[in-house]
């Protein structure tokens, strides 16, 4: 069994090929999630909608409790940890995560940064010890392969070439999860949202492709794979 988590962080509800004003990115990960599971039923999947419903940030109790080592945390400290703990349990139990991330003023939205520092934590997914040889910090998901599909959206467009130094999202993300071992990212993302029309149909219609054609070969890297997925979404 793979199990996958769901993640999405626009804060536009619904979808937008459902929705006048629906999102992207929900768009996104849906069609990734619905095409893998039509080969892969049994699969479980986790939803986190951090868009809708974001972790709490991290704030001075949760640095406080999260850097006193886990034999004498107080009964607060682990009540403020509680919710970075599920998070990081979820992320730990999944071997693909489907992210749907827009961009907001260049980086990720506040509700997947504040998921983000939930699930970069010492002891638990990172290590950290300033006498190690070598390099003080290594990362803990180690124990298996995970993959990272990473969904984007964007009003402008050229952020993987014209302005691709404007672009805060993908490197952001790939340098947290890579930093606590999960480093086979992918990536599709729609553009022109800004401009509408045919440009922004074509940017669609590409990035659906793309998701389509990540699931199939992620389909296809699985051991003792052989079923093709069918022809689904037009
Ligand atoms: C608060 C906010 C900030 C945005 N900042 C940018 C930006 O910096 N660059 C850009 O190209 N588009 C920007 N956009 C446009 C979104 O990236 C675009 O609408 C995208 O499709 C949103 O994802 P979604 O469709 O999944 O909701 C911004 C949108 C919002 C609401």
């Amino acid at each position: 069994m793979i199990t996958l988590l769901h993640i999405d962080a626009s804060a536009r509800g619904g979808r937008s090929d459902l929705h006048a004003h629906g999102s992207h990115t929900r768009r996104l990960g849906e069609r990734f999630v619905a095409r893998w599971h039509a080969v892969r039923a049994a699969d479980p999947v986790f939803y986190r909608d951090v868009g809708q419903a974001p972790p709490a940030p991290v704030d001075s109790a949760w640095i406080h409790a999260a850097f006193t080592p886990e034999s004498t945390r107080l009964p607060w400290m682990q009540g403020r940890l509680a919710e970075s703990d599920r998070l990081v349990d979820e992320l730990a139990a999944a071997d693909l995560i489907v992210a749907g991330v827009p961009m907001y003023n260049f980086g990720v939205p506040a509700g997947f940064k504040a998921y983000i520092d939930n699930i970069v934590r010492v002891g638990r997914t990172f290590g950290f010890d300033r006498a190690r040889r070598g390099e003080p910090y290594w990362p803990l998901l180690t124990d298996r392969p995970r993959t990272l599909v990473l969904l984007g959206s964007r009003g402008d467009y050229g952020y993987g070439g014209r302005i691709a130094a404007m672009n805060h999202v993908e490197p952001a993300v790939r340098t947290a999860f890579g930093y606590i071992g999960i480093r086979d990212v992918r990536t599709a993302a729609v553009e022109y949202d800004e401009f509408g029309g045919e440009c922004l149909a074509a940017s669609l219609r590409k990035a659906e492709a793309a998701v389509d054609a990540l699931v199939d070969e992620l389909l296809a890297g699985l051991p003792g794979a052989r079923i093709k997925p069918p022809a689904l979404m037009a």
